[in-house]
């Protein structure tokens, strides 16, 4: 089996549920407590064995390039104050993975965003990330879908149950238990209404692909909203191939919707050793001064 050492992430969105603060800046450059978000996910790809990252872009996304660029006059200043941490910190996002860039020219959608990426990937498996979705260190979700494409040989998708109102903003799947965690994806459909929806199973932001799907990709037609939909795509490969979908429960962050922005900025700043502790009486003094409890 050959092993997947790409990734995917698109960034083109105009992040218009995150306006006004993403009118100048891209959404995936939102700071959750110091790193940008897009940061994250790109230290989970690496933490999986992912080498080779390719970030599909659109107007206005410049900072993104720069923040996983060299920056020298700011590196020399660091180091003649001898700022040895935040030499590191600023030197970090540019040296862990080969980072390379493409823009999606007009906004079709998350499919048509992944199909600029075909001569990229070639005819490889692949992974996708989403750049909305968060997922800290110890749910281990992309490491799992990877083992899985692994030993099938065949595409995943990670999915997590989520209140049947809230399904209408997700891809939702038909799923047949296969063990455990693993199921065997039957149908998929984008944005059902509650009331249609085959489970509430919703598709998270990780996805492990054959190269087939670019083939599938190449074939839609505007589906929900009007865009090219990477869930119509799955569902025409689930045609000729089997796709399997890993359910997980924890560790995810829907940064792209500001109470989970606020939620893992708490969580994730709560962690740190020299944030924590500050946090956590701010908190507790919180809670006492409004009346929470
Ligand atoms: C996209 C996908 C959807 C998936 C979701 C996960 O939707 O189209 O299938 O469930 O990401 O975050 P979007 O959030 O771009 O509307």
């Amino acid at each position: 089996m050959q092993p997947v050492k790409k990734v995917v992430i698109p960034a083109a969105g105009l992040g218009t549920r995150f306006l006004p603060v993403t009118k100048s800046q891209p959404k995936e450059m939102l700071p959750v407590v110091d790193k940008p978000a897009i940061q994250y996910v790109v230290e989970e790809a690496v933490r999986a064995g992912l080498t080779d990252v390719l970030i599909v872009t659109g107007r206005g996304k410049h900072a993104i390039e720069d923040h996983f660029d060299r920056n020298f006059e700011l590196e020399v200043q660091l180091e003649r104050a001898g700022k040895r941490a935040l030499l590191d910190a600023v030197l970090n996002p540019s040296e862990m993975a080969a980072i390379h860039y493409i823009r999606q020219k007009e906004p079709k959608g998350l499919g048509h965003a992944v199909l600029t990426a075909r001569d990229h990937v070639g005819d490889e498996p692949f992974a996708v990330m989403l750049g909305d979705d968060i997922m800290v260190d110890d749910a281990e979700v992309l490491r799992s879908m990877l083992d899985v494409h692994a030993r099938y040989g065949r595409s995943v998708v990670a999915l997590q149950e989520v209140p049947r109102g809230d399904i209408s903003a997700y891809g939702c799947v038909e799923p047949e238990p296969v063990d455990d965690l693993l199921v065997q994806v039957r149908s998929i459909v984008e944005k059902p209404d509650p009331t249609e929806a085959p489970s509430n199973l919703a598709v998270i932001g990780r996805y492990v692909f054959t190269p087939e799907i670019f083939d599938a990709l190449a074939r839609i037609t505007p589906g929900a909203g009007g865009e090219l939909q990477l869930t119509d795509a799955i569902a025409l490969l689930i045609e000729s191939q089997t796709v399997y979908g890993w359910t997980f429960e924890h560790g995810r962050y829907d940064i792209g919707k500001k109470v989970d922005f606020l939620r893992a900025n708490i969580e994730l700043a709560l962690d740190r050793d020299d944030l924590g502790p500050e946090l956590e009486a701010f908190l507790v003094d919180l809670v006492r001064r409004r009346k929470l409890l």
